[in-house]
């Protein structure tokens, strides 16, 4: 397979478009047979549900190559399984999860040209999302839905790759309790625009949310879970039902008790415990881990002990573990690599 001509060393967090996306349409209260497309552009009502009332949900995960030259995803079971969860809270239709992972591999092997090459730094990320299609104008649920996947070569989503953030401690809010924080609902990331605007204008790199309820727990940032190392070395995780289930957190403390002997806490994690942890960072598809340095809470600084330069030990040890695994270095447990 010939790749494309693509500076993959050198890709950031960006669109560009490549020659295949897969599409399938919900109408009368079934999923037709769907397929793939050359065509980028979805044409809707001026009407329909996911302009006037934001019923879109999504997911994303991404695509290999490993060690080896086999092209594979990881664990796109559990990204279907969490779409299911984010449509039935928005009233939307499953898509259901068996076609859900065909079709991830159907896009991956469309366009088998943009997977980056192993090494490269680069991974191919997949964008599987759903939203509705018909006209709504009383607020209602749409009854026609389009399910899509398409896929974009990427390189680090924060810029600097590997180099410690700086968060502050955001005084917006992400998630109510008893609202969407859980699901993966495209209107958590429209309320979150103003906040990492204004952020970046004031040079953080992303918000620390706390809980809405009583601003004392640690949550989670707009686009990743956290992670803590404590300075007995127990990798700690905020418990909450207001944030996202990362699939990379999860992976994250599997590996963390099974594959380096690591104590691992998901719990609660009051705000006033961080000044006390070793390392901070950031899970997710996206940041896979990303080193935290500094957290900024209304002008007071904590300073990791990890510092600004580097990611600490553990944390690196976690991130190389981790995308060992991913690359096919490291032996996956059971289940998480899927070859396409
Ligand atoms: N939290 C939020 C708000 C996210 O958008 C994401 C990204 O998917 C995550 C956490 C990390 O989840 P995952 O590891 O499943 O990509
Ligand atoms: C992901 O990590 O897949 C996400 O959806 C995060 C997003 C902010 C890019």
């Amino acid at each position: 397979m010939d790749k494309k001509q693509i500076d993959w060393g050198n890709l950031g967090f960006a669109y560009m478009p490549t020659e295949q996306r897969y599409v399938s349409n919900y109408k009368d209260g079934a999923w037709d047979e769907g397929g793939l497309t050359t065509d980028a552009n979805v044409v809707i009502s001026e009407c329909a549900g996911v302009l006037q009332y934001a019923q879109t949900v999504f997911e994303g995960l991404k695509a290999y190559t490993t060690e080896d030259g086999r092209t594979v995803t990881f664990r796109p079971d559990l990204n279907a399984s969490r779409l299911k969860d984010s449509a039935e809270r928005l009233e939307m239709p499953a898509f259901p999860e068996d076609r859900f992972v065909e079709a991830v591999k159907q896009v991956v092997k469309a366009n088998e040209a943009y997977v980056p090459p192993y090494g490269s730094g680069a991974t191919l990320y997949l964008r599987p999302y759903l939203f509705g299609t018909n006209p709504v104008i009383g607020v209602k649920p749409a009854d026609e839905f389009q399910f899509r996947v398409f896929c974009t070569p990427v390189g680090p989503y924060f810029k600097g790759g590997v180099k410690p953030l700086t968060l502050r401690v955001c005084d917006f809010d992400r998630a109510a309790p008893h609202g969407t924080g859980h699901i993966k609902a495209g209107l958590n990331y429209a309320m979150s625009l103003h906040a990492i605007v204004t952020a970046h204008e004031e040079g953080f790199d992303e918000n620390m949310y706390l809980d809405s309820a009583t601003r004392t727990k640690v949550e989670e940032t707009g686009g990743a879970n956290f992670l803590f190392v404590t300075k007995e070395g127990t990798v700690v995780t905020p418990k909450s039902s207001t944030i996202l289930p990362s699939i990379t957190r999860r992976s994250l403390l599997y590996v963390a008790e099974h594959y380096l002997g690591l104590k691992v806490e998901e719990r609660e994690v009051p705000f006033e415990e961080v000044k006390d942890m070793a390392e901070c960072g950031l899970c997710g598809t996206a940041a896979v881990i990303s080193p935290v340095g500094k957290i900024v809470d209304h002008g007071k600084e904590i300073c990791m002990p990890s510092g600004m330069d580097e990611m600490g030990p553990v944390t690196k040890k976690l991130y190389d573990t981790l995308t060992g695994i991913q690359m096919g270095r490291i032996e996956a447990p059971e289940g998480w690599i899927v070859e396409i």
